[in-house]
This record gives structure tokens, C-alpha cells and sequence, in this order.
């Protein structure tokens, strides 16, 4: 049984790939400081798979702890890195604890990856690569231009460091760049947990329809586009964890032509945020409490993937709709606020 490390595995992409990995097979090992995330989602994930994980509460970005995890597991056969910090508007206001936090922990990663020689390298890449794209919907090979955030910049640098890595490594690597995760698992035992207010339009959708905030604005109803909201492409959480499993299952089955191979994660729909909304109410039944707003600094007008390549090559296929994100997202707020089972205490302050 192949033994994948996790890095992040305690945070919302990645709670939801160890359950993934562990449903086909794997064996899983975290790597996560929880410094933005609660260690008590594994229970959740004990709760859906019946495997207890271990998870190392160390800081990649202190290299002896993170070299201590590999000499421990002399079996690991491949890694999925998430651990970083992927708050937009955070890393615009403090650029330099991202690009310190998000490279350092990814370099010394890949410097243990390469001691050990590691032969999977899976990393977890955005489509804010791709800036303010000038074509949509965006294709692997569209030109990435600036980023709009310190983020999006180490997701670029990111990407590059990997590549280089890769030049002299015999490691295969594969970045996959998300469109925008929404929803939960469909049992509502694990969930997007955002700390503080929610910035992400799901969260903060199921957070004011539960009262948790009493209003949300919609950031600009005045883009150019069908109803001057915003267009992003919304893939379903347990769609891109399982995108992970393949991309693995990809690499070990020896279907990688190059070293560094690059796939998008979207439906390859594009959604407006007012279209998001409507969605929500369809399923939940809830009249959403919002407000029509200025536009958000930063934000991108559109951007919607064309994912054939991640069908065609690693036959991924997402399953779960618009509504589904909606419905399971739903589903998971109200678990949050009336069962504290998976936590034993109330999780994080969100305040
Ligand atoms: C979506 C739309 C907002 C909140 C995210 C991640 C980024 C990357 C891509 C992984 C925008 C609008 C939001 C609200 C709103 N994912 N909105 N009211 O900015 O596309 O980026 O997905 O790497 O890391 O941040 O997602 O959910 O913040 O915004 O109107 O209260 O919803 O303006 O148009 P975004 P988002």
C-alpha cells in the first residue's frame, strides 16, 4: 500500500484528499502546524473512513522538524503539498509573510524530497496564476499574466521553483491549478472551516443564511458581464480531492511524458456570484440577506477553465453540480452550528 504525506492535510482541500486517498487504497500521513487549521477535522475523517491518521504538527518552514517527518517514514512514495496560506486580501496587506511562509515551507519540502528521492510530487496550484486572463475559458498553456495578489505571485513562483527542482530531480511532479473549491463532503462530518469573516463567497453565503453574519454584499454588479457580477468556475471539494488521488494514480502508473505536468481543476462552467446566489436559494429554501456592493479590489471579471487536458490524461471527470456545492455547503453550516461531535468543542473562534 503506497504511503502519501499530506502536507496541509488538516485544512479544507486536504482533509477532504486524505479521505479520497484512504478510499482508494493509500496510506496517509499529515504534515499540518494548524496554525489555520483544527486538528480535530481527522476525527472527521476517522469518522468517514475508520482510519486513524497521523498527522505531525510541525512547521515546514523549520527544516530540521521537516526532514525529522521523512526520516521517520522511510516509505513515502509521494506527496501532495498544500500547506500554505491562500488568503487573498491577507497576503496583499502582508506580502512578505507570504512569499517567507509559502516558499520556504515548499523549498524545504522539495529539499527532502530530493534527499530522499521521493518519486510523486503533487502540488497544489491556483488559477489566479493566470492574473486577469485575456481568453476564456483558460487552457493550460494560456500565458500567466501578473498576478493580483502576493498569493497568486507564490503559486507562480511556486510553479517555477518546482520546475527548476524538476530539471536535475527524478522526481515527476504535477501542479493542479483550482478554479474556485466550494462545498463539503456529502456527509457534513468535514467542512470549509474559514477563520474569522468568511472571504470566499460560499462560506459567506451559508454563514449569512444562518445568521452567523447578518448581511453579505455582492462585490460589484457592475463587470461586464451577463448580470455585472463576477464570473468564477466552482468545483465541487470532493470532485478536486479526487483529482488528487488520480494524479497520483498517474504518476505511479508511469503516464507522465515529462517531468512537471500541469492540469486544470474546474467544471469548466462559468458562474456569476448573483447566479451562485440564485443556486443557493433553489436548494436551500433560504431568501439570502444581501446587498449589491462596490467591487472588491483585486477582483478578476471572469475566469472559467477549459479542463479537457485533466479529463483526457488523468480521466477526471467532476460529478457534483452547482447546486450540490450549494446544498452540501448548506448542509455542513448547519452541522457547524448545532453538533459539536466532530470537534468535542466548539470549533475555532470565527471571530
Ligand atoms: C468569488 C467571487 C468575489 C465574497 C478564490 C480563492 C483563491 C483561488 C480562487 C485557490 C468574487 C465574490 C465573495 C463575498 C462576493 N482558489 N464575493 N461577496 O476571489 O475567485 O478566489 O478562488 O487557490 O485562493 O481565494 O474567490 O470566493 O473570494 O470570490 O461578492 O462576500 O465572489 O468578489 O467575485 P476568488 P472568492
Amino acid at each position: 500500500m503506497s504511503k502519501i504525506l499530506v502536507t496541509g492535510g488538516c485544512g479544507f482541500i486536504g482533509s477532504h484528499t486524505l479521505v479520497d486517498l484512504i478510499e482508494n487504497g493509500y496510506e496517509v500521513i499529515s504534515a499540518d502546524n494548524n496554525s489555520r487549521s483544527n486538528a480535530a477535522i481527522l476525527d472527521g475523517v476517522e469518522m468517514i473512513t475508520g482510519k486513524k491518521i497521523k498527522n505531525y504538527k510541525i512547521d515546514l518552514c523549520n527544516f530540521d522538524d521537516t526532514y525529522a517527518v521523512f526520516q521517520e517514514n522511510d516509505d513515502i512514495s509521494g506527496i501532495i503539498h498544500f500547506a500554505a496560506y491562500k488568503a487573498v486580501g491577507e497576503s496583499v496587506e502582508n506580502p512578505l509573510l507570504y512569499f517567507q511562509n509559502n516558499l520556504e515551507s515548499l523549498v524545504n519540502v522539495l529539499k527532502c524530497v530530493q534527499e530522499f528521492k521521493i518519486p510523486y510530487f503533487v502540488f497544489s496550484s491556483s488559477c489566479t496564476v493566470y492574473g486577469s486572463p485575456d481568453q476564456i475559458p483558460v487552457t493550460e498553456q494560456t500565458p500567466m499574466k501578473p498576478a493580483e495578489s502576493a498569493y497568486g505571485f507564490t503559486k507562480q513562483m511556486g510553479e517555477q521553483i518546482i520546475n527548476e527542482f524538476a530539471r536535475t530531480a527524478d522526481t515527476k511532479c504535477i501542479l493542479l491549478r483550482y478554479f474556485n473549491p466550494a462545498g463539503s463532503h456529502p456527509s457534513a462530518i468535514i467542512g470549509e472551516m474559514p477563520l474569522g469573516k468568511p472571504q470566499n463567497l460560499v462560506p459567506a453565503i451559508t454563514q449569512t443564511a444562518i445568521g452567523r453574519i447578518p448581511k453579505m454584499h455582492v462585490h460589484g454588479t457592475d463587470y461586464p458581464t451577463r448580470d455585472g457580477s463576477c464570473v468564477r468556475d466552482y468545483i465541487h471539494i470532493c470532485d478536486l480531492a479526487h483529482a488528487h488521488t488520480l494524479s497520483i494514480k498517474f504518476l505511479e502508473e508511469g503516464k507522465s511524458q515529462s517531468k512537471v505536468e500541469v492540469f486544470n481543476l474546474g467544471t469548466g462552467d462559468g458562474v456569476t456570484v448573483l447566479e451562485a446566489i440564485e443556486a443557493f436559494e433553489k436548494v436551500s429554501g433560504v431568501k439570502l440577506n444581501y446587498e449589491k456592493g462596490p467591487r472588491r479590489p483585486g477582483d478578476v471579471v471572469a475566469i472559467y477553465a477549459n479542463c479537457d487536458m485533466a479529463k483526457d490524461r488523468l480521466g477526471w471527470v467532476p460529478k457534483f453540480s452547482l447546486e450540490d456545492m450549494m446544498l452540501t455547503a448548506w448542509k455542513w453550516e448547519q452541522r457547524l452550528k448545532h453538533d459539536v461531535t466532530v470537534f468535542g468543542s466548539q470549533p475555532p473562534s470565527l471571530n
